[in-house]
């Protein structure tokens, strides 16, 4: 299990797929819808090869390889994480029964459509991003990026294997609809709202790798926690990649701050635009936005699926096994805000309903976290100025407060003043303008940095910021 995959195999893995031959040359005959959709939904930058790493292991010393691969090869891999013999569900009315080595016939349903959800934001993301390559600020960007949209293929991967493997032909059928489904395709859109919207430029691109793969970390981390021990052993190999996607995100903003702050110190002025960058009043914004359209992927805060999920041992809350109650919650309650009367409130409710609202406050709590790292470049540069996270019930379209119009500060509001306040709160038309005319052509020389963003403190991997990540013809 843990020696290092075949990769003269058609299909890399380390779940022994050669002993199963049906379900292989299933896999196979998937394979080729799987590169006609890369070329045609995917990357629009031609390149020679990208420095990228490859999966190869899961073992604890060393589970990648990195080294330039022409991107039409990267070997898309199945991995699992080690099997652990001893594992039981943690959670719900199975709790302590040794976990699932298949799926149980009474919660078929349930766990395909999990699956299935969770498949479908992995190709939306590469499709949203796309074109992002040819505006790339620097060849360590335009690395970064092709290594979060090679992963999430990966990880698309990951999501058709179980369903090939484990739900027959209703598997394979779902797994087909993963590659026609698009991303803002009006006749056949993504099934969740947020990855159906456009990253059009890098701003938007580092605010969804920092909120909207936070939430695919927090979703994969409670699946993680699955009965279904295939299902939670793909989960804790994928939240390992996905840790490198908030990092991207993370530290783009963070650059983009930077060099708006030195600017801002160099001229002596809050307008930066004249110089070419961002200013941090835009940047509020686009944060404004990315965050609650991320929150809506939790779903409604009183959620009977959840209950469910949770009950059948299919679906668990983030760190379950290290949570210290009854892991059962049939007697449990939870404090959450709600909505009554057209106010928000404050109830106490069942907490087995509620476990969408925990999963997106363990979130909120996380999210948080890269506010106080770029609070701090803000503070370092002596610029008053602090971005915060708006209010959980600002522009939601999802849930409780979808009814309310509220504020980034939580004051509730009529549909007509917030409407008026819109400009201030959430991207304009101009904003959006301004920002793509940042985006020039790719900067391809090794070691250059766009005007608006600053250069990482380190490269990736060992090699320095200025090598050759990517290489063209
Ligand atoms: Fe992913
Ligand atoms: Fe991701």
């Amino acid at each position: 299990m843990t020696t290092t995959a075949d990769y003269t195999e058609k299909i890399p893995n380390n779940v022994n797929l050669h002993e199963d031959r049906r379900l292989q040359r299933a896999l196979e005959s998937w394979q080729p819808n799987f590169i006609q959709w890369w070329q045609t939904m995917g990357p629009t930058l031609p390149t020679q090869d990208v420095y990228l790493r490859t999966a190869v292991n899961v073992g604890r010393d060393g589970w990648a390889q990195f080294g330039h691969v022409a991107m039409p090869e990267y070997r898309w891999g199945i991995f699992l994480a080690e099997r652990d013999p001893g594992r039981t569900v943690g959670f719900g009315e199975h709790k302590g029964e040794p976990v699932w080595a298949k799926v149980p016939g009474e919660y078929r349903a349930e766990l395909q459509r999990l699956i299935v959800i969770q498949g479908d934001t992995e190709p939306a993301s590469v499709e949203q991003q796309r074109n992002l390559g040819a505006t790339a600020p620097s060849l360590y960007d335009l690395r970064n990026l092709f290594q979060v949209n090679v992963e999430e293929g990966r990880h698309l991967w990951a999501m058709v294997y179980l369903l090939h493997a484990y739900f027959g032909r209703d598997g394979r059928e779902e797994a087909e609809m993963l590659l026609e489904r698009h991303s803002g395709d009006p006749d056949k859109p993504r099934i969740l709202g947020a990855f159906n919207e456009k990253t059009p430029d890098w701003l938007s691109f580092f605010m969804f790798t920092y909120f909207t793969d936070r939430d695919g970390k927090y979703q994969l981390a409670s699946l993680a926690e699955s009965g279904f021990d295939p299902l939670a052993r793909s989960c804790r190999f994928m939240l390992i990649e996905e840790a490198h996607h908030m990092f991207v995100g993370e530290s783009g903003v963070q650059r983009i701050i930077q060099r708006t702050c030195d600017l801002m110190k160099e001229h002596k002025t809050d307008d930066v635009r004249a110089f070419g960058a961002i200013d941090l009043a835009t940047m509020q914004k686009y944060l404004n936005f990315h965050f609650s359209v991320s929150l809506d992927l939790f779903g409604q805060e009183a959620s009977t699926n959840a209950a469910n999920y949770y009950t059948m041992g299919v679906k668990g809350r983030y760190l379950e096994t290290r949570l210290t109650d009854d892991h059962v919650l049939t007697d449990s309650t939870f404090d959450m805000e709600g909505v009554e009367d057209g106010r928000i409130v404050r109830k106490t409710v069942p907490a087995l309903s509620a476990l969408n609202e925990r999963l997106r406050n363990d979130y909120v709590e996380d999210c948080a976290k890269g506010l106080l790292k770029w609070n701090k470049v803000i503070a370092d540069a002596g610029i008053a100025f602090e971005l915060k996270l708006p209010h959980r019930a600002f522009n939601r379209r999802i849930g409780a407060f979808n009814e309310l119009h509220v504020s980034p500060d939580g004051t509730v509001m009529s549909a007509a003043d917030w409407k008026a306040n819109e400009g201030k709160w959430l991207p304009t038309a101009e904003d959006r303008a301004y920002v793509t005319s940042l985006m020039g052509p790719a900067v391809v020389e090794p070691g250059k940095f766009a005007n608006w963003i600053a250069p990482p403190q380190h490269g990736i991997n060992r090699p320095p910021a200025d090598f050759e990540y990517a290489r063209f013809n």
